[in-house]
């Protein structure tokens, strides 16, 4: 399953050479056609037994749906009598499930794009902000008494759909880029900021400074024109504009242990040396080709929240299909999550665990390759008819041992 594409770019090489071989043997009448056109049947018929088993939407069974018996408090009464932020992320504003499942479930959102830099400007031009979207969803969390986490004031990768794509254009024809860069970004934070007063009270200053890549920082426009040190720049910024907001570094971790977490841990320690008005930590917990190790994963909470900063899990998510070999995948994915809000949920500075969507009628997975072809994906708390599923008793109980802060 976790190597599926390497599985499949391997085989379509295969099926290409033989391909080749075949068209030349057939065009020069060699007698090697024979073996040339068997091997590539073979092949193509293996790939396509292939693309069949992964692509083909399955059915698990749902054995959650008599399987629990309903507690009378709900998942946000439970978190928010223990002191805990239990989160799901917003796309839209219309989203129908939004009012049903907040506040009654959840006692804090997260705007999904809404609140991204490249999202709040009329046709991704530098400071003409249209804060429509933002402002429907900020306002009916917290018309219902729920908290918003902002995400994210500064994102460097995927240019044109997290921060404008006019910003690269302005920082190559200008004569100082650092300046102009500086100045861009003061406006932007200090806009939005303002903006938000009162209203969004913790925010992912920057988010995914690491490279997908390798053990390195990501080398985005902000990096190559400020150098590291953009980092603290954008906290010191955002702290400057109000001091009452918390500020969180979010980023996704494939491993909880190696090089690139070392990277990672240099720079907490770094802005921390420094002085940086940093906060927390916010760890993504995406699972997209692999499930996590939780010993490591605790460990790295502990890591985290031994250095003075408070940390939360932010966009949480794990497709069904990680737990396809299982007897009940449904039953395996709501261990799964639990026990990985759990070892959240057993650290007094771990304050609070998100998940990526409000049910899994609305999850990213469902619209990008190749996942959306991968179906089901079903990562989140409520199933598609909006039935809670394992995961939400299992983390509902664990809530009731939480120790306060
Ligand atoms: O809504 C427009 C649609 O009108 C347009 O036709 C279409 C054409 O591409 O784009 C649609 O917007 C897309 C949007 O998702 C809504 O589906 C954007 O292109 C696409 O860039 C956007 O992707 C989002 C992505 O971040 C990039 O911003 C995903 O929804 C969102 O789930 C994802 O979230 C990120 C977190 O912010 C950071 N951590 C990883 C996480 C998952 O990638």
């Amino acid at each position: 399953m976790n190597n599926y594409i390497i599985y499949t770019t391997v085989l379509s090489l295969f099926v290409l050479i033989s391909l080749i071989w075949l068209v030349v043997a057939l065009f020069r009448r060699s007698p090697s056609r024979k073996i040339a056109g068997a091997i590539f049947a073979a092949e193509a018929l293996v790939l396509v037994c292939f693309y069949f088993f992964y692509f083909t939407p399955r059915r698990f069974p749902r054995n959650y749906l008599t399987a629990y018996p309903p507690l009378p408090a709900t998942l946000a009464q439970t978190a928010t009598q223990n002191g805990f932020y239990i989160g799901a992320a917003i796309n839209r504003s219309a989203n129908p499930t939004y009012a049903e499942l907040v506040p009654r479930e959840f006692n804090s959102i997260r705007p999904e794009n809404a609140t991204k830099w490249r999202r709040m400007l009329v046709n991704g031009k530098i400071g003409k902000y249209d804060f429509t979207e933002a402002d429907a969803i900020v306002d009916y969390a917290i018309a219902k008494g729920v908290r918003v986490r902002g995400h994210t004031l500064v994102w460097g990768k995927f240019p044109g759909r997290t921060y404008p794509k006019e910003l690269d254009q302005r920082i190559a024809e200008t004569g100082d880029p650092a300046a102009e860069l500086q100045q861009i970004l003061g406006d932007h934070i200090t806009t939005v900021m303002r903006h938000f007063k009162g209203r969004i009270k913790v925010w992912d200053a920057v988010n995914e400074p690491m490279s997908m890549d390798g053990p390195d920082l990501d080398k985005n426009i902000f990096l190559n024109t400020l150098g590291k040190d953009y980092i603290a720049a954008v906290f010191r910024m955002a702290h400057e504009v109000d001091p009452s907001v918390q500020l969180f570094l979010n980023e996704q971790f494939g491993n909880y242990t190696g090089e690139g977490v070392e990277v990672f841990f240099g720079l907490l320690q770094h802005l921390k040396e420094s002085n940086v008005p940093i906060h927390g930590v916010g760890i993504q917990g995406h699972n997209i080709f692999k499930t996590h190790n939780l010993d490591e994963y605790r460990e790295f909470l502990t890591r985290i929240t031994d250095l003075g900063l408070l940390v939360e899990i932010t966009e949480f998510d794990a497709r069904i299909r990680l737990f396809e070999d299982s007897d009940d995948p449904y039953q395996a994915q709501g261990d799964y999550t639990t026990a990985y809000a759990v070892a959240c949920i057993e650290n007094p500075s771990c304050v609070g665990f998100t998940v990526w969507g409000l049910s899994d009628a609305s999850t990213w997975f469902d619209s990008i390759p190749p996942f959306r072809w991968m179906l089901p994906n079903d990562p989140l708390l409520f199933d598609t008819e909006l039935r809670p599923k394992p995961a939400y008793h299992g983390i509902k109980i664990a809530l009731k041992r939480r120790q306060p802060r």
